[in-house]
């Protein structure tokens, strides 16, 4: 009985709008077609173990893990900028004091990582991995520099636009998304299956950084803006009047 007790408290986590996330299966994506299930999915209600989620302490983030320029003997080759945003769950609530984690290729498009193979030079003085927790507000805030676009394998004379990977965990398992950041204006954007799987127009310009004046550093670094919507409750709660 205390068993159903719980599970009837639980709120689960809004499933994705149709159309806001990329299909399974995406040809044009080839990677994609190896991956995508070949069976129907099969729908599993929230219970407990999907709708709370690990906590990191402010001790286990130290400051310095959001600049990426730091660390290392030297500067690293490349623009600096600043991406910054709030992240923020489908009522618009902010998600704060949640991990997010972004890696990136340096300045030249190169990972720094053994399966990258890509004729490009490596940056001694750039790992390419950051993270941070949300303030109070859901604020989170990145220095690093300008990621390079680069080939691969996709099709014939395939290139990413440039972009910085993303993952965050929230507040639950079930929110945990990972996605990508893109610049605006990169020509490369409508050639790109993994930008363009995601069939509705306004949820892929979701995935563009705006440029933010604001957050830009006179003579050291151009800002970008990146709010990211993590899902919300499926019911809101009404508040009991005092
Ligand atoms: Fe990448």
């Amino acid at each position: 009985m205390a068993e159903a007790f719980i599970c009837d408290a639980i709120r689960g986590y809004r499933r994705p709008r149709p159309e806001t996330q990329p299909p399974y299966l995406f040809p044009f994506y080839a990677s994609t077609v190896k991956r995508a299930p070949t069976k129907p999915l099969v729908l599993l209600p929230h219970t407990l173990t999907e709708v709370t989620g690990p906590l990191f302490g402010t001790d286990e983030v130290r400051p310095g893990d959001s600049d990426l320029t730091l660390g290392h003997k030297g500067q690293p080759i490349g623009e600096r900028i600043i991406v910054g945003g709030r992240v923020l769950d489908e009522n618009g609530r902010p998600v704060p004091h949640t991990l997010i984690e972004i890696w990136q290729a340096n300045a030249a498009g190169r990972y720094l990582h053994k399966v990258d193979t890509h004729d490009a030079p490596t940056d001694p003085n750039f790992t390419g991995c950051g993270r941070a927790l949300t303030d109070a507000e859901g604020r989170y805030r990145f220095v690093t520099v300008r990621p390079g676009a680069y080939p691969w394998l996709n099709h014939p004379n395939a290139w990413r636009p440039a972009h910085i990977h993303f993952s965050l965990f929230g507040p639950a398992l079930c929110t945990r998304l990972v996605t990508q950041m893109y610049f605006p204006g990169d020509p490369l954007l409508p050639l790109d299956p993994m930008f363009t799987s995601v069939p509705d127009e306004a949820a892929r310009n979701r995935l563009i950084a705006a440029l933010d004046w604001q957050a830009t550093v006179p003579q050291v670094a151009i800002g970008y803006r990146f709010d990211i919507v993590l899902r919300g409750r499926e019911q809101t709660l009404l508040e009991k009047p005092s």
